[in-house]
């Protein structure tokens, strides 16, 4: 079989910063709740002239410079998103901005937090079983839009991303995608879900749709709702079961990891899952002091500040799981 390796990274953020004192004005919450609970500090939100697509396009044009591969080269676009600024996908509108000759082949991924680690498996099957050379994959999320902004519960986890990484077929002795581990339970939707409304509306061929026979109906999404504790627990008690068993499909052991990355939830979440799976703490990585919970973005975010810092080396073994709204979960072994 085909290797695959990822051979670079981008990432990008709105410019307006929101920090927990900003936030204080507007629900009744502080600073020390918010740092002491969640480790959050600071989000990016989506304001003015940025939108999702601008930011997952800067982020796809460093991943591509990284990796020196030109836009033209890219066999696929894999948009991992649950916040598309079309409902219809997103994805060829990033081709589109990306200029690529070619047309290949774009589509969205929607599994929220879990987007990124589906993204990279998609890649990996596109790379081995569909003979593709050059696999875009995006993460990109702006749940600022769909946040409940009185709600204190919710409005203070969440920030706006982009992050990207180039996947390129490889020989197999290079791989670098080693094994994953998939989950979901559609049970759990219960605890954590921006679900669709569906509003009857009187229509221009009759009130309540009488000449059509039916009620016509308009639809819109719903805020996030969440139980905050039950998607706690959730996270905890599946991330390093699944992490394990991916481990176990690659041979390897915890010992070998150099940098355990899961989806920047809450620090509480990492810290737990690290102890849970014995990983010192000095081995994760976190970033969302400064992002919040960035959803599908949010690992490859991390991964490229990781990257780009000189944390993240050349050959190192990466842990790395998504988790989230679904419910969906699953684990990534890689190696950068
Ligand atoms: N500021 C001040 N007080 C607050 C705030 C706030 N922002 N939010 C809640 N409180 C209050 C509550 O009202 C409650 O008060 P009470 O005791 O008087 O009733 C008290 O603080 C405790 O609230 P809990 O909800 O029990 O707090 P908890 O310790 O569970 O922390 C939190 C809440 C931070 C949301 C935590 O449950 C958590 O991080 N859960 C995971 C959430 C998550 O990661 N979700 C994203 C998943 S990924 C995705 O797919 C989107």
């Amino acid at each position: 079989t085909k290797g695959c390796k990822l051979v670079g990274s981008g990432s990008a953020a709105p410019t307006l910063r929101v920090s927990n004192d900003d936030l204080a004005k507007i629900v009744d919450t502080n600073d020390e709740w918010i740092s002491v609970r969640t480790g959050i500090r600071n989000r990016r939100i989506l304001s003015g002239k940025d939108s999702l697509i601008s930011l997952s396009v800067e982020a796809a044009r460093k991943a591509l410079q990284m990796a020196e591969v030109e836009p033209d080269d890219v066999d696929l676009i894999l948009m991992c998103t649950s916040t598309p600024e079309d409902l219809f996908g997103s994805a060829p509108q990033i081709q589109k901005a990306l200029r690529c000759k070619t047309n290949p082949l774009a589509y969205d991924i929607t599994a929220a937090c879990s987007g990124f680690v589906l993204g990279l498996v998609s890649a990996a099957c596109h790379i081995r079983g569909g003979g593709f050379q050059n696999v875009l994959i995006i993460g990109a999320d702006s749940l600022s839009r769909y946040v409940d902004w009185t709600d204190r519960g919710t409005c203070i986890l969440f920030g706006d991303a982009a992050g990207a990484v180039l996947v390129q077929a490889c020989d197999s002795k290079d791989d670098g995608l080693f094994s994953f581990d998939l989950h979901s339970d559609g049970d759990g939707q219960r605890h954590l879900n921006a679900a669709i409304k569906e509003n009857e509306v009187d229509h221009a061929l009759g009130s309540n749709g009488s000449i059509l026979g039916f009620p016509p109906r308009r639809s819109s999404y719903s805020c996030i709702q969440m139980n905050g504790k039950e998607v706690f627990r959730f996270a905890v008690r599946c991330v390093p079961q699944s992490i394990e068993s991916a481990l176990e499909k690659a041979g390897l052991t915890v010992s070998s990891i150099d940098w355990l990355l899961l989806h920047q939830a809450n620090q509480r979440i990492l810290d737990a899952v690290a102890t849970r799976l014995e990983v010192p703490p000095e081995r994760i990585i976190s970033n969302l002091a400064n992002y919040g919970n960035t959803s599908a973005a949010s690992i490859p975010l991390a991964l490229d500040e990781a990257i780009r810092s000189g944390k993240v080396k050349p050959g190192h073994t990466i842990a790395t799981a998504g988790f989230g709204a679904g419910l969906t979960w699953g684990s990534a072994i890689i190696r950068w």
